[in-house]
Formats: C-alpha cells, sequence, structure tokens
C-alpha cells in the first residue's frame, strides 16, 4: 500500500519521517480526517479550509497540497493503490513545520513543511450505533486554542484510554462545569426538547459533521440552540449522542456507567443519522475521486 511524503507516492511500510522533525519533536502541525464512500470525499472542502485555517493560526507556510485540484489527485491515486475506490474509507492528511534542529522559535524561513497522507479501509461502527454506545465524562485539560486541529493529542488520546479502561466509546470533556466535546467528536444533547450543543469558540473544533447535522436538524423544524450544556444537565437529557467524522451521529446510551434517558438510542439520534447518511451518500458526488 502507497502513501504519499513530500510530493512522492512511496511504500508505506519503508515510508521514513526525519526525527527532527518538528511533528515529532514538537507536535507543531495539523491534520485532517476525511470520509470516503465509494472513492467520493464528503465534504472535501470543509475539511481543506478548517486545514487552511490551522496552518493559518500556527504561521506554518500552506503546500500545495491544500490546493482542491492536487489535494483530489494525490487522493485518488491513494484510493486506487489501497483497492479503496468502493465501499467505505478515510483519508488522513498531516502538515508539519518541516524538519530542522530542535529550537523552539520557529526554523529559518523557506524550511519545508513536511506532508503526509494515506487512505485507510474504514468500517462504520453501525451494529454500535443500533443499541447505543457508552461513554464517560473527564476534565478537558487542553489547551485554549481546540479550534486548531493540531497533531498534539495528549489529552484526548488520556481521554479516550480512560473511557477504553471503563469500556466506554468516548470521553467526554467537561472544562469548569461546561460541557466542550468528546476526545475525537463533537457533543450534543436534547434537554426540553431542545439540541444543545456547545458553540464554535476556541474551546472546541469546529466539526464538519456538526454543522452539517445542525443544519439538518434546522430543515426538520427541530429546535437547535448552540448553548453548552452544563455538565449538571447531563442527569436529566433526554438524549446524548456525538457526532464526527469517524462516527456519524453515534447515540450514547450510559454516561459514567447511568442510562442516558431509556438507556435507549432516541428518535432525534435515530432520525439525524439517517438523515445525515442519505445526505453523505447524495453528497458525496461533489467530490468526485475515482
Ligand atoms: N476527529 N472534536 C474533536 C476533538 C475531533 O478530533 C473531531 C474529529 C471532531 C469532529 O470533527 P469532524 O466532524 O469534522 O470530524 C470534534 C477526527 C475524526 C480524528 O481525530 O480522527
Amino acid at each position: 500500500m502507497l502513501c504519499y511524503l513530500n510530493g512522492k507516492l512511496v511504500d508505506r511500510t519503508g515510508a521514513v519521517v526525519a526525527v527532527e522533525d518538528r511533528g515529532f519533536v514538537f507536535g507543531d502541525g495539523v491534520y485532517e480526517v476525511w470520509r470516503v464512500v465509494n472513492g467520493r470525499l464528503f465534504e472535501m472542502e470543509r475539511h481543506l479550509d478548517r486545514l487552511v485555517f490551522g496552518l493559518r493560526e500556527l504561521r506554518i507556510a500552506a503546500p500545495d497540497i491544500v490546493q482542491p485540484d492536487v489535494f483530489t489527485s494525490v487522493a485518488e491515486q491513494l484510493l486506487a493503490s489501497g483497492g479503496l475506490q468502493d465501499g467505505e474509507a478515510t483519508l488522513y492528511l498531516e502538515i508539519t513545520r518541516g524538519v530542522a534542529p530542535r529550537a523552539h522559535a520557529f526554523p529559518a524561513a523557506g524550511t519545508a513543511p513536511t506532508v503526509f497522507m494515506m487512505a485507510n479501509r474504514f468500517v462504520p461502527p453501525n451494529e454500535v450505533r443500533t443499541r447505543g454506545a457508552a461513554a464517560i465524562t473527564v476534565e478537558d485539560i487542553r489547551w485554549l486554542r481546540c479550534d486548531i486541529k493540531t497533531i498534539q493529542l495528549l489529552p484526548n488520546v488520556l481521554a479516550k484510554q480512560a473511557a477504553a479502561e471503563r469500556g466506554a466509546m468516548e470521553a467526554i470533556m467537561v472544562r469548569h462545569g461546561i460541557v466542550t466535546e468528546g476526545s475525537h467528536a463533537n457533543v450534543i444533547g436534547v434537554l426540553d426538547g431542545i439540541i444543545r450543543t456547545h458553540p464554535t469558540t476556541n474551546l472546541i473544533l469546529p466539526g464538519v459533521t456538526r454543522a452539517v447535522v445542525l443544519d439538518i436538524a434546522r430543515r426538520l423544524g427541530i429546535p437547535v440552540s448552540e448553548t453548552a450544556l452544563q455538565e449538571r444537565d447531563l442527569s436529566r437529557l433526554e438524549e446524548l449522542f456525538i457526532v464526527g467524522t469517524t462516527g456519524d451521529v453515534m447515540p450514547i446510551v450510559r454516561l459514567n456507567d447511568q442510562p442516558v434517558a431509556s438507556g435507549r438510542p432516541g428518535p432525534i439520534a435515530r432520525q439525524l443519522y439517517s438523515e445525515f447518511r442519505a445526505h453523505m451518500d447524495a453528497c458525496c458526488g461533489v467530490a468526485r475521486v475515482a
């Protein structure tokens, strides 16, 4: 299987990044993950826009790969090399500030960013979705620029590991009594019939799935309020679900070993998932790459 590294398609097992890469040494980089259905990328431009935003905020020079035509061509070759033109896949793109002697300040102007991309087969977690997943709450110990999708993911890794050790699928992060988001998904609750989710501030990643799901909810006439849930609201939620590229809409039916409402996936989560999936299937043609 091939991957893309600094302008070339190379065998993935033999691909090598320099030990002085600032991604390796400082976590100095950004990434994106796309969902691919039958060789077509879902919401290609929105993910690229978020990546470009992150590069700009971190003042990393944007490499050619962020141009939609270059990106699409590389994606097409990667998907073809992996036999991934049919069925479900994901694409991962990472850009770091490049290779330079270890020093905290930026390297010399002109240091080329490192660009890595790979495609992988993906199996959507549909069985778990039918019965609903478990989650735990953890303290949100991240920095104050969670709106940038950086490769520095230690708090997310520790949160997800804490969930795994308690037999849960996701960790829901809470900062000073406010529910922010999951370790790799946004969090939505239904309270008093209203869909509630943290607004897109510096404290969460502005999820592409979140934006699409909220649009669908508004179209369906379900009231939406982008106001954060409090931790104390969690015990009286009518529904709870997480939304993200690798889970779509996933009902959470147990939180900290207690049932959420009836302990079964709720009607709003089920309806939003079915509309979201139909939308994803219909939309993938927009960015056809295979
Ligand atoms: N994560 N919040 C965080 C912290 C995330 O890492 C992600 C996605 C999301 C959902 O964003 P989107 O709907 O655009 O995928 C929210 C990716 C999938 C990952 O880290 O693998």
